[in-house]
């Protein structure tokens, strides 16, 4: 949320920022980086200023890897990595790292952003398994109709879909084989049980801090599996060596996210939001459910409480909503080009006011139309 001061400096209007990604930052945060842009600290330069090797960002570095893993939790037996390359970049990594001499893995895509992460590990790995794949993607099939193989190197989910707004609504047991998620639409929005997990990985643009930084959350022991030719930007093992500096990290973003991580401890930790999170999204919910002019297609059981994709009654009625949204405030509220529609995202730093303010306009433009 923010307020924006038009030109004639006297009235304020609120800004609701509804996107995926980039997305909006909790306040709190904003103005503390505000403050401290030119003079970390008394170092008289900025954190974008500070080289990545010495004490300061070390501390700052350290200091928000340490909340991360405190407000998830982490256990000790899992590496944290800094990295750059977006959750795309894992897409990568994944099978560059976690890959073993069967060169099999099992996919089940639920979404958009599953199927791109089957395609990309595709270029890496001869033989990849789709062991399960939803059309239209409204719902996750159940475990039992997964075609798992018989010695996969790894399981690959999409723990919450961010186009299709698909989540899971239980975590899969894969035995002994590593479960690994795309959490970058989830993590810390709700508990998540790490130890359920080999890896979860995230592009932090939606609920850590800036684009640019990714993090990867890896148990030790599945270190030292990757491929030889395997550049060191996405070797985890060489990373986690490296405490994720084997080349220069995205210093900055990793610097607010430590802001984001504070804030989030301050309100209550992942339990705290996770109670609000729920409750902003029944309330949008129980808007559409209870509308004649807006739907969502999704199973009730893999509703996200992240993303809440919606359609308008026409297209006709689909561009007046979106326009006059944003006139009203209530901005970022297109679908994903690829899908159209509409879709409010309702990430950990958008409040519940906003929320309320969105359920209130729909109503309203349903009364105009209805
Ligand atoms: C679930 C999911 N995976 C992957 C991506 C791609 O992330 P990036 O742009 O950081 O590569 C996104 C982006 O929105 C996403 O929501």
């Amino acid at each position: 949320m923010s307020q924006i001061i038009q030109s004639d400096q006297i009235s304020t209007k609120t800004i609701y920022n509804f996107s995926a990604g980039p997305s909006v930052l909790p306040a709190p945060v904003l103005r503390q980086a505000q403050e401290e842009l030119t003079d970390w600290r008394g170092t008289g330069m900025s954190v974008m200023e500070l080289s990545h090797r010495g004490k300061d960002f070390i501390s700052i570095a350290e200091d928000s890897e340490a909340r991360l893993r405190a407000l998830m939790p982490i256990p000790d037996s899992y590496k944290v990595l800094f990295l750059q390359g977006g959750a795309t970049g894992q897409f990568v990594g994944v099978p560059a790292n976690l890959s073993t001499a069967s060169g099999v893995a099992d996919y089940v895509i639920t979404g958009q952003w599953g199927q791109k992460a089957y395609a990309e590990a595709s270029k890496y790995l001869d033989k990849l398994n789709v062991a399960a794949r939803t059309d239209p993607h409204t719902y996750v099939p159940p475990q039992g109709e997964w075609r798992l193989s018989r010695n996969a190197a790894y399981v690959h989910i999409t723990l919450n879909e961010t186009v299709n707004g698909v989540v899971f609504d239980q975590v899969p047991d894969t035995g002994d084989v590593p479960l690994v998620a795309d959490v970058s639409s989830i993590i810390l929005s709700e508990p998540i049980d790490v130890t359920k997990f080999g890896a979860l990985y995230a592009g932090a643009q939606k609920n850590i801090g800036p684009a640019g930084l990714t993090v990867v959350i890896v148990r030790e022991d599945l270190l030292a599996r990757t491929r030889p030719r395997t550049p060191q930007v996405w070797d985890w093992y060489a990373m986690a060596k490296a405490g994720s500096m084997l080349n220069t990290p995205p210093t900055y973003a990793w610097y607010i996210a430590g802001l984001v991580f504070a804030w989030l401890q301050d309100e209550g930790g992942v339990p705290g939001i996770a109670e609000v999170n729920r409750r902003k999204a029944e309330k949008l919910y129980a808007a559409i459910d209870g509308s004649s002019l807006f739907a969502n297609p999704v199973a009730l059981a893999n509703r996200s409480r992240m993303n809440v994709p919606f359609t308008v009654a026409t297209d006709e009625l689909e561009r007046e909503f979106l326009a006059k949204a944003k006139d009203a405030g209530l901005v970022n509220l297109e679908g994903h080009r690829s899908v159209g529609g509409a879709r409010a995202s309702l990430y950990n730093a958008m409040p519940e006011a906003g929320v309320d303010a969105l359920v209130a306009f729909m109503k309203e433009f349903e009364n105009a139309h209805g």
